[in-house]
């Protein structure tokens, strides 16, 4: 028997690399960055491969026209991602493609990178690091630099999903007060005490720094805008390692400058990957290259994540564990 084609959009971690060359007959491609931004080159290669399966991330575009495009051979694509806002899926349901992502394992990362993101932003790690740097640095001074601390501080969870809530398991060590906003209330071994609110503006003037964890798409799109900035108390601190569409970069920035909003942490950016420039001037915003799930190890785990889902349709003929169409 043949081995299924698979289509590798992407260089992927080597273990992962080999484990779909074990088992499939693999179409890896050496490159970090995806070949195109409309998704037209995925589809020709999907063609001209007669793949049986695609590999595929975020930042590929599987937008209608690129699933339309794909030939009948293909049964499966998998996200090496949690997110799958790239993916059209009512397109992919439409050619009945199953679409599967890797959720649960990048959990961790992803909090670990928002909290990294919450006391650098806190601490000005930025502005310390430059200071240093420069060379400028006159050595210690009693007020120099002065951040907040994090103690007994209000977090607002925006998505008490998985990652918020490890997020949340991440801040009690710091003896933070956990407040959080869903669609709805999770039961209690979920909460571990942590606030819900029901009501928006409650949330937003109670808590002292927010960490939104919402999926991207046109349900979340510019939530945090300059309304909802403005409801949260002066030297609230953003942090977003969710979607950047959730958030309106010019709102933000204004706020940043004005001082309404302390600082900001962001890993993510509407049409990344452009950044609004307003931001690099600013030395209250600390930015990351979307480095949310960036470990080796949840990078291995995702990877072997997005081959069992996607062995179970190729190879086994059985459900996937993690299907999401
Ligand atoms: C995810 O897994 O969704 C990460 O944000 C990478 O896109």
């Amino acid at each position: 028997m043949p081995k299924p084609i698979l289509l590798v959009t992407r260089k992927l971690p080597d273990a992962i690399e080999a484990r779909a060359s074990r088992d499939y007959d693999a179409r890896l491609n050496p490159q970090d960055e995806p070949w195109s931004t409309d998704g037209a080159e995925i589809a020709r290669r999907a063609t001209a491969a007669k793949a049986d399966g695609i590999l595929g991330a975020a930042g590929d575009q599987f937008n209608a026209a690129c699933i339309k495009a794909l030939p009948d051979s293909v049964k499966v694509i998998a996200t090496f991602s949690v997110g799958f806002d790239h993916i059209d899926i009512e397109a992919a349901k439409a050619r009945g493609i199953v679409v599967v992502n890797t959720p649960e394992v990048l959990s961790f990362a992803t909090a670990e990178c928002a909290f990294t993101l919450l006391l650098m932003a806190a601490r000005r790690a930025v502005e310390g690091e430059a200071l240093v740097r420069s060379g400028q640095w006159q050595g210690w001074a009693p007020t120099q630099l002065m951040g907040v601390t994090l103690e007994h501080k209000k977090l607002g969870i925006l998505g008490f999903g998985r990652i918020g809530r490890e997020l949340a398991n991440m801040a009690r060590g710091f003896r933070m007060e956990i407040h959080y906003r869903d669609m709805q209330r999770l039961p209690p071994e979920l909460e571990q005490g942590a606030i819900y609110h029901d009501n928006e503006d409650s949330f937003l003037s109670t808590i002292d720094m927010i960490s939104m964890h919402v999926p991207g798409g046109a349900g979340t799109r510019h939530w945090l805008n300059a309304e909802r900035l403005a409801k949260m108390k002066k030297g609230a601190i953003v942090i977003n390692t969710g979607r950047g569409g959730s958030l309106d970069d010019a709102a933000l920035i204004a706020a940043l400058k004005s001082g309404h909003i302390r600082a900001a942490g962001l890993d993510v950016y509407d049409g990344e990957p452009k950044v609004n420039p307003g931001y690099l001037p600013l030395q209250n915003v600390v930015l990351l290259p979307h480095l949310g799930s960036a470990t080796i190890e949840t990078r291995d785990a995702m990877g072997n994540r997005a081959l069992e889902n996607l062995d179970a349709v190729l190879l086994k003929g059985a459900a996937p564990p993690h299907r999401v169409a």
